[in-house]
């Protein structure tokens, strides 16, 4: 089966310091893989180079069997990517910014989509005709994430992408992610949490200094072990 993203010993060096390191790792179609790293292990580097907007000093990356840098308007009609610090527009209300960001994809969204998206994430209907300035954190993530969804891509890059949320709303999100997946979606994650990584993920790679230092695999039908993850990373992170 031809991997929906893969990294090919993938280096990278920005402003002379080399931030990723012969880095290899497959994401299959219908598997969520989360990247586990500490802050500038090259979680968010490693997410650009699938969309093309870094090239690689070495390796190569791909999207669906084809190198991106071949062919990065196709990577990128393939991907929805979640940002880290994903700017919506605070003087537009959560429709608004929907539709205008979906436009800029070329792509037609009705209310009702939007809804059911918003539903998803369950964004209160009370606010999703309010600007979003007067969102809350959660809020305005719910809403980015709720976007990413109406791209309709069968591939997710998402960055952080439970910064914000509380416990409960990180659980309904994992719980979508999981039927997403189970859809045949293809979900790459990055974040910090070690718990949520493992709660959600089929396999982990954990992410050093621009290194893959360790790759964690569930048993079928269990989840990842997260006191295990947590030692790796702890160990690594003390190294
Ligand atoms: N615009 C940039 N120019 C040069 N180097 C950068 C740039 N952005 C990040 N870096 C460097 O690349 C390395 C990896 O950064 P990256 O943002 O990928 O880390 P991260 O794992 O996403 O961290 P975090 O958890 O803090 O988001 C870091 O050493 C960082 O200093
Ligand atoms: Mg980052």
């Amino acid at each position: 089966m031809i991997p929906a993203l893969e990294a090919r010993s993938l280096s990278l060096v920005r402003d002379g310091t080399t931030v990723l390191e012969d880095v290899s790792f497959t994401v299959a179609p219908g598997e969520i893989y989360a990247l586990l790293g500490g802050n500038g292990a090259g979680k968010s580097t490693t997410l650009l180079t699938f969309l093309g907007f870094l090239a690689p000093s070495c390796g190569s990356v791909l999207v669906n069997g084809r190198a991106v840098a071949e062919d990065v308007d196709g990577a990128r009609s393939a991907i929805a990517y979640l940002p880290e610090a994903a700017s919506l527009y605070g003087h537009l209300d959560a429709y608004e910014n929907l539709g205008y960001f979906l436009d800029l994809a070329a792509r037609k969204v009705s209310r009702a989509a939007m809804d059911e998206a918003l539903d998803q994430v369950a964004l209160p209907r009370e606010a999703r005709g309010r600007r979003m300035q007067s969102y809350s954190k959660g809020m305005r993530q719910k809403t980015a994430i709720a976007l990413a969804l109406l791209r309709d891509t069968p591939i997710l890059l998402l960055d952080e992408p439970t910064s914000g949320l509380d416990p409960v709303a990180i659980d309904e999100f994992h719980d979508m992610l999981k039927g997403l997946a189970d859809a045949g979606r293809s979900v790459l994650m990055v974040t910090h949490d070690v718990y949520g990584a493992c709660q959600v993920a089929d396999r982990v790679g954990l992410l050093r200094g621009g290194r893959l230092v360790g790759s964690f695999e569930a048993a079928a039908g269990e989840r990842i072990d997260t006191e295990t993850v947590h030692a790796a990373f702890a160990a690594r992170e003390a190294a």
